[in-house]
């Protein structure tokens, strides 16, 4: 049976798993492919480090040209993270003529124009499902199965890290950080978790969605991106009240005016079926005019799941090799318009620290007025005390005129803090 040589950059946490699911399903996966896959050799950062994995002696090396240069390596399989080095050994491997696998949603996100470029130059391809939903098959179905679709909506919940943070916060009212050590321990989280928390990661991962689904070229710096980091525990004791919890939603819409993305926390009603999407797991909705809504629920991180998304374009790329295709399917990116984050339109939940004392909300009532900023409902805590919490939900609103009402409520003296905005989708069941 013929063997493909396959270098793997990183023995991470992704790259353990590849190696774990070679190791334990390589004779399966030998038999369906026809090929036997060999890890000829593994870039790593320090050779002292324990792994989590036993390779042959030799196996490891810390000199990428021993992978970069080899004629046998087929396949370069990129699972370190980051931008650099990553992009240049990339691009080393495609110039030399190999195929890429990549788990890296950041150098897609910031250099994917001139990695897919130089792929096509070469002849060769990055295959990148486990960049988006770890062990989801998201990005193939988006490539090839809804190729035929006019897709129009793209969202959900593509963060491991941050679902498993916000359900732990709101199951078990564990404090944050806590949680957060734990979804690091678990090796859901980047190298910087701050990546994660931030909503950057999300972001990443949103761009790469659109960009296939809208057939667009996604400048990262357009696209919207809150974190989780201002979420408190008085924010998700409210959303449960008032009947949602707190997740953070990636928002992907091609309107006819231009292509909306967003990262964002996001109050969603209990029935929702995000709601429902718990831990580590990832959620994809996704819209199209013939195939109309489908859902991909499945673990988004963690060195198995990813693994297997991983090893599925290993397989893939074999399966090319063997048939000696490539550029099978082109990367469409054409330059559209991003819809400006002021532009957009919301429900929010807005919670503020004021002084308990007659006509204080008569004022910030009218500073929402002033911006066409309606409200739904508002809800007092506390009476008498210094200060008092005060939880408004508006109806729709231009992102500009909320951010306009909130500046002048800010500056009311009455107002000690406006502790959270957060945007509000769906109506719970009354
Ligand atoms: P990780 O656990 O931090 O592992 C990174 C690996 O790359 C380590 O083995 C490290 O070597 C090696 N490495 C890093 N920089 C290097 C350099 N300059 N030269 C040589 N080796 C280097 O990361 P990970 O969690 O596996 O993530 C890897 C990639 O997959 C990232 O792009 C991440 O965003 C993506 N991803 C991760 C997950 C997940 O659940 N963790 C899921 C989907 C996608 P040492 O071991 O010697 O330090
Ligand atoms: N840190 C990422 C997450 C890994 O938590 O979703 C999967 O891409």
């Amino acid at each position: 049976m013929k063997r493909v040589s396959i270098g793997l950059l990183g023995l991470g946490t992704v790259g353990s798993g590849v190696v774990k699911i070679i190791q334990q399903n390589g004779d399966q996966i030998a038999r369906r492919v026809g090929s036997e896959l060999h890890i000829k050799r593994v870039l790593v950062r320090s050779l002292e480090k324990e792994r989590r994995v036993q390779l042959p002696a030799d196996t490891l090396t810390t000199d990428p040209n021993l992978i970069l240069q080899d004629p046998e390596i087929d396949i370069v399989v990129e699972v370190m993270g980051g931008v650099e080095p990553a992009r240049d050994y990339i691009l080393k491997a495609l110039t030399a003529g190999k195929h890429v696998v990549t788990a890296n949603k950041e150098v897609l996100a910031k250099v994917g124009d001139e990695i897919f470029t130089a792929a096509a130059a070469n002849r060769t391809d990055v295959y990148f499902e486990g960049s988006v939903g770890g062990g989801i098959p998201l990005i193939m179905p988006l490539k090839e199965g809804l190729t035929a679709n006019r897709l129009r909506t793209v969202m959900g919940i593509i963060n491991g890290t941050t679902n498993y943070v916000l359900t732990k916060m709101t199951e078990e009212k564990a404090p944050f950080d806590e949680v957060l050590k734990q979804a690091q321990e678990l090796g859901y989280a980047e190298a910087d978790p701050s990546s994660d928390v931030d909503g950057l990661d999300a972001a990443y991962k949103l761009s790469i969605l659109a960009s296939l689904a809208f057939d667009a070229r996604i400048p990262l710096e357009q696209v919207y991106v809150e974190g989780i980091r201002a979420i408190t525990p008085a924010d998700i004791e409210s959303a449960r009240e008032l009947g949602y919890v707190i997740k953070l939603l990636a928002i992907g819409k091609e309107r006819d005016e231009g292509i909306e993305v967003r990262v964002h926390p996001t109050f969603i009603p209990t029935h929702h079926p995000l709601a429902a999407v718990q831990g580590v797991f990832n959620a994809v909705f996704v819209q199209g005019d013939a195939v109309g809504d489908l859902m991909f629920y499945g673990r988004g991180a963690g060195e198995m799941p990813t693994g297997s998304a991983v090893v599925g374009d290993i397989i893939d790329a074999v399966r090319n090799l063997q048939s000696k295709v490539n550029g099978r399917v082109k990367m469409m990116r054409q330059d559209k318009p991003i819809i400006p984050i002021g532009q957009t339109t919301s429900r929010y939940y807005v919670r503020m620290l004021v002084v308990d004392r007659p006509g204080v909300l008569a004022g910030i009532a009218s500073c929402f007025g002033q911006n066409d900023v309606s409200i739904e409902s508002v809800i007092q805590k506390g009476k008498g005390e210094d200060p008092v919490s005060l939880v408004f939900v508006t109806h729709e609103v231009k992102h500009e005129n909320m951010a306009r009402a909130l500046d002048q409520i800010t500056r009311l003296a009455v107002v000690r803090e406006i502790t959270n905005t957060i945007r509000v989708e769906g109506e719970p069941r009354r």
